[in-house]
């Protein structure tokens, strides 16, 4: 490992996503953009153009010719869990992006690779640090809010056709793993998790309302989650009219607590009623509004971590409750597709 202040990131897949890992790397003091790959040479040499680095045309190639310590992960879902398993072997830290597997099997390779040489792993579950989050953590930690009963959470966004056909392998179950539930609203399901705890059971149906000829995955699901007596009601869809914001809304013994980005709303017992309006985390909006705005914190607290030998709050051992809610709703919903 580079033992200077400044860890050699790389980035792999320079795609969307990775032009908000290029503009974070830049920003941070910890970090420098050593180098990129994408199996499209010009999305490479594009990236390393604006972000800094040497660009590749693939993983191996790169790691065969460039010292770097962090790998980042913004290449389809089902490329996450080998390029990670490849990245570790030589040694080096993995940062991926969601969802690290895309079946029980990724997930049993996945969730044995830390504990090789020394290699950190976080996930790119960057909603965790939004401060609407962190807000709602703390009131429930302090314990003024009385044990959570229930929730509600929605995620009602919308895809067309060329988001699909634009990046081939969205849209099919063997490289995407799935549709709305696995990719735009993991988050969501992740941040229920965080509130609720372990979840043990769970009844789902999912369709495909409106890109039927398009994609061969679900555009809605909708998904009953038992959290051990405390129920959350999921629905998740890209068939609606526009990019809403995401709901979710926690009842409590004392209050209900319901976020709305940027609002968070308390309703008190008492019927007071508390309102606020949060800031970007960390001040920075990068990419699309609907990705949110805790790239840079994620990412920052990664390398932080790395660099001081600290644990990170998303590790592996940390999405391991989100990644069987979610196989075990695609396998409970199966049969209703
Ligand atoms: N955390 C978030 O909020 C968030 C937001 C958007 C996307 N993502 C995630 O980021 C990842 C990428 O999504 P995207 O929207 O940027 O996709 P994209 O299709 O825009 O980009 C993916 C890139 O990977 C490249 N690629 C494909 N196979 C490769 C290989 N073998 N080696 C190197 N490069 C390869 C493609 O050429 C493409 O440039 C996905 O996992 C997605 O779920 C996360």
């Amino acid at each position: 490992m580079n033992g200077s202040k400044k860890l050699r990131g790389a980035i792999i897949g320079c795609g969307g996503i990775a032009q908000v890992h290029g503009a974070v790397l830049q920003g941070l003091e910890t970090a420098e953009l050593a180098a990129c790959a994408d199996v499209v040479p010009q999305r490479a040499q594009d990236l390393a153009g604006k972000f800094g680095g040497h660009a590749y045309d693939s993983l191996q190639a790169l790691l065969e010719q460039e010292p770097v310590d962090v790998v980042h992960l913004c290449t389809p879902h089902y490329l996450h869990t080998p390029m990670a398993q490849l990245a570790a072997s030589r040694g080096i830290h993995v940062f991926t992006e969601k969802p690290p597997v895309i079946s029980r099997e990724q997930w049993g390779e996945f969730s044995n690779l830390e504990t090789a040489k020394g290699v950190r792993v976080g996930i790119c579950f960057q909603n965790r640090y939004n401060p609407s989050v962190r807000l709602l953590e703390g009131l429930l930690g302090s314990g003024r809010t009385g044990k959570p009963l229930g929730a509600r959470a929605f995620v009602t966004w919308r895809r067309e056709a060329p988001y699909y056909t634009e990046s081939g392998w969205r849209g099919r179950w063997g490289t995407e793993g799935g549709g709305v539930l696995i990719n735009q609203s993991i988050h969501t399901l992740d941040l229920l998790v965080r509130f609720l705890g372990k979840p043990i059971g769970v009844e789902a149906t999912m369709a495909n309302h409106h890109l039927k000829g398009t994609i061969e995955v679900e555009d809605t699901l909708e998904a009953s989650i038992d959290f051990g007596g405390k129920r959350a009601l999921f629905y998740a869809t890209t068939a609606h009219c526009t990019d809403s914001p995401v709901l979710i809304e926690l009842v409590c013994e004392r209050c209900t607590l319901r976020i709305e980005e940027p609002d968070v709303t308390i309703r008190w017992e008492n019927g007071d009623i508390e309102r606020r309006t949060m800031a970007p985390a960390g001040g920075m909006a990068l990419g699309k509004s609907y990705w949110g705005s805790s790239h840079a914190l994620c990412i920052g607290d990664f390398y932080r971590c790395v660099l001081e030998n600290a644990p990170f709050q998303n590790d592996i051992p940390s999405v391991a409750d989100t990644m069987d809610l979610m196989l075990s709703i695609y396998e409970a919903s199966r049969g209703t597709f």
